[in-house]
């Protein structure tokens, strides 16, 4: 088991927004966790990647290669973030600075944890696997020059550039037209052949039909439902997965 949650419970301030969700991501597996907005996803996230607010409490378990998380010093933290675990958000202007061009910023992210091999080289290996042709040019390009699509593959590249574990994913085809988000979902298809781990947040079964192999339904911090991708669809046992479903 590549990730194990276990009752994970997480404050902001009194406000108890994570109820003892527990999951787990094997290699090689996309899992997927479901809910409208303001149910939790992202803070599970935040949780797994030691990056919650300083007013938040957290508890529970959040084992990764077989290492505890919660309480992890910071600097043990770096060494994982970017390197074992990444993530992609949503908005990847965001997450881009508009100041440099893409590639020393893909370069960058390799940097942070290798002392060895080519940082170009590597970040044109990244674009290209993340779906990028042209990635010579694009390498050269700064983030305003490309299209959502592109920066999100940017954004991608600099996420797998150093070959992690688990690759979170927040929402990430949500700011893209429907056909960018077939080709951005079938690179975290893709990385399953590798080995990797995806764990990613949606509100939209639509995605969760086409990448998923497990499927976790939240809803208000507690985990609804559990079950294959198949088992959610043909035969759901939550009275909200149901609804959630009929919405679409
Ligand atoms: N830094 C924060 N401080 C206080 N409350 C927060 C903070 N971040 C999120 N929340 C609240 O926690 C709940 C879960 O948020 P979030 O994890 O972002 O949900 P989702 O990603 O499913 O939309 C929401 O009610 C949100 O308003
Ligand atoms: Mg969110």
């Amino acid at each position: 088991m590549l990730l194990e949650v276990r009752n994970l419970n997480l404050f902001y301030g009194e406000r108890h927004v994570l109820k003892d969700v527990s999951f787990h991501v094997d290699r090689g597996e996309v899992v997927c966790i479901v809910g409208e907005s303001g149910s939790g996803k992202s803070s599970i996230l935040y949780s797994i990647l030691g990056l919650l607010p300083k007013d938040s409490k957290l508890s529970g378990s959040i084992r990764f290669m077989d290492k505890e998380l919660i309480n992890l010093p910071e600097g043990e933290y770096k060494r994982l973030r970017g390197r074992h675990i990444s993530i992609v958000f949503q908005e990847p202007s965001l997450y881009l600075d508009p100041l440099f061009k893409v590639g020393p910023q893909i370069e960058e992210a390799y940097r942070a944890h290798f002392r060895e091999g080519n940082p170009k080289e590597k970040a044109l290996m990244a674009l290209k696997n993340a779906g990028v042709q042209d990635a010579e040019r694009v390498y050269n390009s700064y983030p305003h020059h490309l299209s959502g699509g592109l920066k999100q593959r940017v954004c991608i590249a600099i996420a797998t550039v150093c070959g992690p574990d688990l690759v979170l994913a927040d929402e990430p085809t949500t700011a893209l037209d429907v056909s960018l988000q077939g080709r951005i979902l079938k690179l975290f298809r893709d990385m399953k052949g590798e080995g990797r781990s995806v764990l990613l947040v949606t509100h939209d079964f639509g995605v969760v039909a086409e990448v998923a192999d497990r499927v976790l339904v939240l809803k208000d911090g507690l985990i609804v439902e559990e079950g294959s991708v198949f088992d959610i669809f043909d035969n759901p046992k939550s009275p909200y997965t149901r609804e959630l479903l009929e919405a679409i």
